[in-house]
């Protein structure tokens, strides 16, 4: 018995130890702090972002190509690749051990694939639609970004956060677990 609760000891202090370790990093990697963590969208803000991706991806008459910026262990993306295996996919994240949680999600997907990097450095001219849940200053970033890269008819998701330099074509109320979260849907560089 005594060797069992030892066991069990040295099993927690690791884990809290691995804890610890994947804490400092991301910290590290979240420049302080200054950008999200791997935190999964939840809630109805979860339902309506995936519902709104699904509605766009179905109309589709031909292969589309789907980025999702910052897409931790793939809370929206693994839905998405499983009911669409004509689309393609495409994960960004900058921590490393949440791409690898992703990549090791979705052995069996043919159609989705994991970057480890930051998207702000990445060439977002190639998507259809962009999908995000990020927080203030991410989201200032990419907003810019999108701006003067993104297609003509892409379309935007954007959990939680405005892209400030973007209008808006949809914006859900999207009350979760008391949390005033909305939805941003953008469409048509028109409109942007
Ligand atoms: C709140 S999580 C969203 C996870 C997922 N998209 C979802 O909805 O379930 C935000 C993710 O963005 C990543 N991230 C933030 N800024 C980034 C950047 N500039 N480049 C790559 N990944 C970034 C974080 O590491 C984190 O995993």
């Amino acid at each position: 018995m005594d060797i069992f609760l030892l066991l069990f000891g040295c099993v927690l202090v690791v884990l809290c130890l691995a804890f610890e370790l994947y804490f400092l990093y991301a910290i590290f990697i979240s420049k302080n702090c200054k950008y999200p963590p791997a935190f999964p969208s939840f809630g109805k803000m979860k339902k309506i972002a995936l519902a709104e991706a699904e509605a766009f991806l179905t109309q589709a008459d031909q292969p589309l190509t789907i980025a999702d910026l910052g897409s931790g262990t793939g809370g929206l993306l693994l839905p998405l690749a499983k009911k669409f295996p004509e689309h393609q996919f495409v994960g960004y994240d900058w921590d490393f051990f949440v791409c690898k949680i992703l990549q090791w999600r979705a052995r069996k997907l043919s159609n989705l694939s994991v970057v480890h990097g930051d998207f702000l450095k990445a060439d977002l001219s190639k998507y259809d639609l962009l999908l995000c849940f990020l927080d203030t200053k991410a989201a200032e970033e990419l907003s810019l970004k999108v701006a003067r890269e993104i297609k003509p008819d892409a379309m935007i998701i954007s959990s939680a956060f405005e892209l400030k330099d973007l209008t808006p074509q949809k914006v859900f109320d999207a009350k979760s677990y008391g949390m005033p979260l909305k939805v941003f849907v953008y469409k048509n560089r028109n409109n942007l």
